[in-house]
């Protein structure tokens, strides 16, 4: 893992970002009033409710209630993770990511000069194909057009042992560069040759491997017709780890279609082949088993995923893996599906024959998760008997296990015990102490507080206390630099109050004193991982009435004032329902007049 991005660096980079400027290249915005609007690009509409504030750089579509930063739009419209997001608004402005390298085992950063290397010899490769008769047509026979070979950048490496060494390693530290990122390949010593390496790929059809910002990684390369091996990919680099990239993805964000699901698939030719039939969705692994990082980084993009493997017995091997490192991806609003293709053919042969429809149609057939994992452990496990049951549970458990607590889990754990025929308790009891959902489900509750409380202020309280607590976060969020205008005394006094989202009140406070902000964006990026980040988010995008920061500081003011008077409020409100209820005792009375007392002059 690289260092951890300084959250200053990400606050001055969002805090110099112009949201408009950066959504308006890709979405035309017309302004209107203060704001500008669009037809929403998350969802489809004819008339715009899609709104950008310049003045909280920060986006809402009133249609789908998509919103967020500059940030969180380039992660949901160009399809980029957080940390891919930052470096692309680093590089807009021409300014290097910092990374803390506190962090124990943080490799060097990567230079430039590897992507650039790779960028010229992948154009390079591109050069030579067009120059090769028998590369094109290779190509051609593999039924790949023009367009497609353009589109994933396909080239050919020549026939030769030194072309990209001659070309790009003429000096000891070009060749240094070429090593590294597994171009060329160092001869054992006695060889001859006063160099001492040869290129790693030689007379092979080229398909580059590109990161999520487009820039080539690795490469695969196909022999031309028969030889081996016949797929040889570069070597894990500096920049290229096979575990975590997925062949296509750069070129399926490229496209505009609305995207709801991906299809992983084994090949180089199968994800060509499928984008040139129109299944604009296709990824593959790199020859190597689907990773949990493989899903995290697909279910980023998508919340649908359709494994598709061939029918024969490697296939098969490979979709009981690819099972086994899904599960701790599982979770409820997640498809994951297996489809198994006819022995003999794999999704580059079908599609050429049948056709984008017909393959499409075969996705009826898949088997959700669930159902594959079962009739998998039913293949060899006869179930009519008790120690076939057995086998089954202790089979299953394991299994089981790796799914994350959470409905989805729930749900397996009801198929897994139907198909022994007890209940999901009975199964429980059988398989023994595990880590239960509603284990980990209460321990989860426990941990994040804060979230829930929050959650209560904002949907269980009426207009009361609770709604000044919403209130004066809502103010905080619009105008951050508000929170100046309490005096340390009016923060004190805060401390006292016991009230459904006080605490992220006073956290918000406290962090806006110590570090003002500019924007709602600027707050919402150092909140993002906070549990109650997403909340901030939505409640950030309901409008304010507030005209101006002088406003909105008197209103934060008189909030936070009116709650530090009150701060007794949820015990008075408990006391009086228990004496309309059951009756008061006598000390609880005595507490009671004494609290109302308090609280006359005040609020209520
Ligand atoms: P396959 O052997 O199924 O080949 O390998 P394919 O994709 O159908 O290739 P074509 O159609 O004959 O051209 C599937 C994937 O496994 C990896 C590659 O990523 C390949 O696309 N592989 C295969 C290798 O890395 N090396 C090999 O020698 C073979
Ligand atoms: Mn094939």
């Amino acid at each position: 893992m690289a260092g951890r991005i300084p959250q200053t660096f990400i606050d001055d980079l969002v805090g110099r970002a112009d949201i408009v400027e950066i959504i308006g290249a890709r979405v035309p915005l017309k302004k209107s009033g203060r704001e500008y609007r669009a037809c929403c690009p998350f969802h489809d509409e004819k008339t715009p409710s899609f709104w950008v504030s310049p003045a909280k750089q920060f986006y809402h579509c009133f249609g789908c209630s998509a919103h967020g930063t500059v940030v969180s739009f380039l992660m949901n419209f160009d399809r980029l993770s957080f940390v891919e997001a930052i470096e692309d608004l680093a590089a807009r402005m021409g300014v290097e990511v910092p990374r803390d390298q506190s962090a124990v085992g943080a490799p060097a950063p990567v230079s430039d000069d590897l992507y650039s290397l790779m960028s010229k010899v992948a154009t390079f490769y591109g050069e030579q194909l067009a120059a090769n008769e028998r590369a094109r047509s290779y190509a051609a026979k593999r039924g790949l057009d023009h367009n497609t070979l353009t589109q994933f950048a396909v080239g050919y490496a020549p026939d030769s042992w030194n072309e990209v060494l001659k070309r790009f390693g003429a000096s000891d530290a070009s060749r240094a560069k070429l090593m590294e990122t597994g171009l060329i390949i160092e001869r054992e010593k006695g060889q001859g040759d006063n160099h001492g390496h040869y290129d790693r790929f030689r007379d092979r059809l080229m398909f580059p491997i590109r990161d999520a910002r487009g820039r080539v990684i690795g490469f695969g390369g196909r022999v031309l017709d028969q030889g081996e091996p016949k797929y040889l990919n570069s070597p894990e680099t500096p920049l290229f780890h096979k575990g975590r990239e997925l062949y296509g993805l750069f070129e399926v964000r490229q496209q505009r279609a609305p995207l709801t699901r991906l299809i992983v698939v084994e090949g180089y030719m199968d994800v060509v082949r499928l984008h040139q039939s129109g299944i604009h969705y296709a990824v593959a692994t790199l020859g190597t088993a689907t990773t949990p990082e493989h899903l995290k980084r697909a279910f980023r993009v998508v919340s649908e995923i359709i494994f598709c493997f061939d029918g024969d017995r490697a296939g098969r091997a490979a979709a009981w893996r690819a099972l086994q490192n899904a599960l701790p991806e599982a979770t409820a609003g997640r498809e994951l599906k297996f489809l198994f293709l006819p022995d003999k053919e794999d999704p580059d042969s079908l599609v050429g024959k049948e056709g984008r429809a017909a393959f499409e149609a075969r996705y009826a057939a898949a088997l959700p998760l669930s159902e594959y994992l079962v009739s998998h452990l039913l293949e060899d496990i006869d179930i009519s008997h008790a120690d076939g049951k057995a086998r089954f549970v202790a089979e299953a458990r394991p299994l089981l296990e790796r799914v994350p607590p959470g409905p989805y889990r729930e749900l397996l754990l009801d198929r897994l015990a139907q198909v022994i025929g007890v209940s999901a308790e009975r199964f429980l009891a059988i398989v023994g102490p595990m880590n239960t959902a509603a284990r980990a489900a209460a321990k989860a509750a426990t941990d994040r507080p804060q979230t829930t409380q929050f959650e209560q202020g904002r949907t269980a309280r009426s207009a009361g206390r609770g709604g000044m607590v919403r209130q004066a976060v809502h103010t905080l969020l619009m105008f951050p630099a508000s929170a100046l205008r309490l005096a340390p005394a009016d923060r004190a006094a805060l401390d006292a109050v016991d009230e459904p989202g006080v605490d992220i009140l006073r956290e918000l406070l406290d962090s806006l004193q110590a570090h003002p902000a500019t924007s709602t964006a600027q707050l919402l990026e150092r909140w993002r991982d906070h549990p109650a980040g997403d909340r901030l988010a939505r409640l950030a995008a309901s409008e304010s009435i507030l005209p101006d920061e002088q406003a909105a500081g008197d209103e934060l003011l008189m909030a936070v004032q009116k709650l530090a008077q009150a701060p007794a409020g949820a015990e008075l409100d408990a006391l009086l329902a228990k004496e309309q209820q059951t009756g008061l005792g006598g000390p609880e009375r005595e507490r009671l007049l004494q609290l109302l007392r308090e609280a006359r002059p005040g609020t209520r």
